[in-house]
């Protein structure tokens, strides 16, 4: 009997359509895996992030972003950047600051005082201690007079030449920098209106009397003031490998009052005034 033949078109048609088909296959479970893969690896991520106590259910997403963006970061830095807010870019996302009137107000390029906040008890530095006018929260002012009136009796000068300003204060100095400087370089040292801490009265620019204070960090006083800030409740608040955090370049003169207990922990544990919030006092 004569074998039937299959005729050279469909028999071309039929080896394609096969051969078509195991690629096919072969595609679609190489992209199961991967995504298996990959949706293994987030969940792993995940995992790990919800294990820090800092943790927020509302900034999921934001942390497997930026961790993603950031594979060097440990997963708790991840929380805790996300949770101060530099995943976004400065003065975006921004919120009214909370806890008014105490000494862990935080004020920074995320959080702001309104126009019309004005802090309770400023006080004004004795001139022994302060250029003309200085006003401080009184806490913040009483300590600030006894580290001053210590270090002097080491011969050491800290001398308040810029404490509470107010947010008209605030308007004019960084509309006068942007002038001078551009906006971008203004932002990188000045605050804007609202988001500078010295409306808190919390905060004082300080020099030594024989240097412009941008040189603060070349004097006797600044390392005076390394040592011993923190014991009066200061901290250094813009340190100088910090900056991707505060968002400010390392200003060796601006101290914040944050009272000693607080500003003891800040020291021991080399934390910017945002960490510490995120880790103690958000949390
Ligand atoms: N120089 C600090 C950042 C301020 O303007 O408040
Ligand atoms: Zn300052």
């Amino acid at each position: 009997m004569k074998k039937k033949k299959l005729k050279k078109g469909p028999k071309l048609f039929l080896i394609s359509l096969i051969i078509l088909l195991i690629i096919g296959g072969i595609i679609i479970k190489q992209t199961d895996k991967h995504t298996n893969k990959k949706m293994t690896q987030e969940e792993k991520n995940l995992q790990k992030l919800k294990k820090i106590p800092y943790y927020k259910q509302q900034n999921k997403t934001r942390y497997l972003k930026y961790q993603k963006e950031n594979p060097e970061l440990s997963t708790e830095n991840i929380v805790i950047y996300v949770n101060i807010g530099i995943d976004k870019p400065y003065y975006t996302n921004t919120k009214p600051s909370k806890n008014l009137n105490t000494n862990i107000v935080l004020v920074n390029k995320y959080n702001y005082l309104t126009e019309s906040y004005t802090p309770k008890n400023l006080e004004t530095i004795d001139l022994a201690y302060a250029r003309s006018g200085m006003q401080l929260v009184s806490e913040a002012k009483d300590a600030f007079e006894k580290l001053s009136k210590d270090a002097k009796n080491e011969g050491l000068n800290i001398i308040a030449m810029s404490s509470y300003r107010s947010y008209d204060y605030q308007v004019d100095l960084y509309n006068n920098y942007v002038k001078t400087d551009g906006q971008q370089a203004a932002d990188t040292y000045s605050a804007r209106a609202g988001f500078s801490e010295h409306q808190t009265g919390l905060a004082v620019d300080v020099y030594n009397k024989t240097l412009p204070y941008t040189s603060f960090e070349q004097t006797e006083e600044f390392n005076w003031m390394q040592e011993n800030a923190y014991k009066y409740g200061f901290i250094l608040r813009f340190p100088k490998d910090k900056v991707s955090i505060t968002g400010y370049q390392y200003e060796s003169w601006h101290y914040r009052y944050v009272g000693k207990t607080i500003a003891k922990y800040i020291y021991k544990h080399k934390l910017t005034l945002e960490e510490y919030y995120v880790k103690k006092v958000e949390n």
